[in-house]
């Protein structure tokens, strides 16, 4: 397939599906200045799977995740959590969806500094009103090795460790989908491996189902599926990727470019 193709998927027969998009367009400001940061975008994310959506820098890959999560509205196009469509959802509705259904890890880890990391996993649930399923708690703060942590604070943790914690926070209502939008561009390598292995057992262990996007080749090689964005139009994907295929599938979309 060229890489100017835009694929149309049908829904996938096999496996469930915990996300989806069909004609998905997204265009920021008007006449000249209009920007098209997605164009007609149709995208099956598997359910208890782990996607990575790559491509260069303004391909639209923010933007996707946003919309797909319901945090920006689209210009055109649908889009459906598990079997609901949140296109045309109002705000309420929109607001509860993420809260209980949708977690989210960013690259800034966004913790709040005068909480304690067991404060910070659970603050969404307290907003919202709603008790931690203590055993899920308890697995989840295992599975991220944060046991010892859960009484410091932000500041006295490491940049992996706060990570952690945020990706505690995004599992800990045991949401629908967790998006991840570049978690390790703020880590040393060593933790942005030891965070990946978190979230490849997040899938294979809890069951849950994860997108990430990234722009590290190496850390894409940790998903079951690379998705591969360029100009807002999915352009290819790969199955099983490995670094080095990744990193090979980046360079034809600019031969010149470093990844
Ligand atoms: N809030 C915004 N206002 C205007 N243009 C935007 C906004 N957000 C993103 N864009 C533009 O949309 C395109 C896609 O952006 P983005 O989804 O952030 O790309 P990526 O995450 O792949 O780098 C880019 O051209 C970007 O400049
Ligand atoms: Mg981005």
């Amino acid at each position: 397939m060229s890489a100017t193709e835009q694929r149309t998927r049908e829904v996938p027969a096999d496996g469930r599906t915990a996300a989806r998009t069909r004609g998905l367009s997204k265009t920021y400001g008007s006449g000249e200045t209009a920007v098209t940061a997605l164009d007609s975008v149709d995208v099956d994310i598997r359910e208890g799977r782990f996607t990575a959506v790559m491509g260069p820098s303004g391909s639209g890959k923010s933007t996707l995740m946003y919309c797909l999560a319901g945090l920006d509205t689209v210009t055109d196009g649908r889009v459906w959590i598990d079997d609901r469509e949140i296109t045309g959802l109002g705000d309420a509705e929109l607001t509860r969806l993420r809260r209980d259904e949708i977690g989210f890890v960013f690259q800034s880890f966004n913790l709040l500094p005068t909480l304690t990391a067991r404060e910070n996993i659970t603050l969404p649930m307290d907003i919202g009103g709603r008790e931690p399923d203590p055993e899920w708690l308890d697995t989840v703060i295992d599975t991220l090795r944060l046991r010892d942590r859960l009484e410091h604070r932000p500041t006295q943790l490491s940049g992996g460790q706060q990570q952690r914690v945020a990706c505690a926070r995004a599992l800990a209502s045991r949401p629908k989908l967790v998006f991840a939008d570049e978690p390790t561009g703020n880590l040393d390598s060593r933790s942005g491996l030891e965070l990946l292995g978190f979230l490849r057992r997040a899938v294979d262990e809890l069951g849950q189902t994860v997108v990430m996007v990234t722009h590290d080749p190496g850390a894409a090689a940790h998903a079951d599926l690379v998705l591969y964005l360029a100009d807002g139009r999915i352009v290819d994907e790969m199955p099983d990727p490995t670094a080095e295929a990744v990193l090979e599938r980046m360079k034809r979309f600019d031969p010149a470019r470093q990844y």
